[in-house]
């Protein structure tokens, strides 16, 4: 079973309307499925089982059950929000702490992985900058980091405009969702969206790039600590 560690206050980022329209947007088990597919996509399968990672931005933990379920052992994962961190179930060790400040010892994990989280940040350049200093801290000599962010893509903006639409709302809940968070994380989600050779650049200084793919409306990045 899961402890939790507080090394600060609690925040919400997410009120509880976005909380509601995330769980209509898919179940637990569709998360899951979904993110031991993205997992496998970056080569988790010939993963040393015993690396330790890290996933920040963590939320409710279904990333750490996708790791699990892939025969990872040594996990633990970050969120500012001790109430989403509650409802995850499983024996990684988690932490209520801000991203921009990571409660571990330099140079002292294997892999750390964000699923979703950074595109919350609220001030970008600086924000993200912090994390990624952060995720560089972390990391042994040849740790990994892989990020899955939303992204200006030509579907991600048709999706967009199709969620504008009221009977397309009305006629698939999934996408009323969708447009519910949306609107729920704007500001950040529009500058996160707008800052995309900014964002690529700031990676490129602390990592050096496996992959990275811009498709579907999302960035898919792997890349190692730079020395
Ligand atoms: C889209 S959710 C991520 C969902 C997660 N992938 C999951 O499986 O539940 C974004 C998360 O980022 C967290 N968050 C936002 N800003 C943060 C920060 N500065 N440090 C840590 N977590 C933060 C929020 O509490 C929220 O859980």
């Amino acid at each position: 079973m899961s402890t939790i560690i507080r090394t600060t206050t609690a925040q919400l980022c997410c009120d509880s309307e976005w909380e509601a329209a995330y769980r209509r947007f898919e179940t637990p088990e569709e998360e899951i499925r979904k993110f031991v597919a993205r997992l496998n996509a970056f080569g988790a399968s010939s993963w040393p089982k015993y690396d330790q990672i890290v996933e920040i931005f963590c939320g409710r933990g279904n990333g750490l059950k996708a790791l699990k379920q892939l025969g990872f052992q040594r996990l633990e994962g970050v969120d500012l929000s001790e109430k989403l961190l509650l409802q995850y179930e499983g024996d990684a060790q988690c932490y209520v702490a801000d991203c921009r400040k990571l409660p571990f010892e330099d140079g002292s994990r294997d892999v750390v992985i964000v699923q979703g989280g950074m595109h919350h940040l609220p001030l970008l350049p600086d924000d993200l900058n912090a994390v990624l200093k952060e995720v560089h801290r972390i990391l042994r000599p040849g740790g990994r980091f892989y990020a899955v962010e939303p992204w200006r893509t030509p579907f991600l903006t048709f999706v967009h405009f199709v969620s504008e639409l009221s009977l397309a709302r009305r006629l698939w809940d999934k996408l009323d969702a969708l447009a519910v968070m949306t609107e729920h994380e704007r500001t950040t989600y529009e500058q996160w969206l707008g800052r995309g050779p900014e964002i690529l650049s700031l990676l490129d200084h602390y990592f050096v790039q496996n992959s990275s793919t811009q498709s579907w409306g999302k960035l898919r990045y792997a890349g190692v600590r730079r020395d």
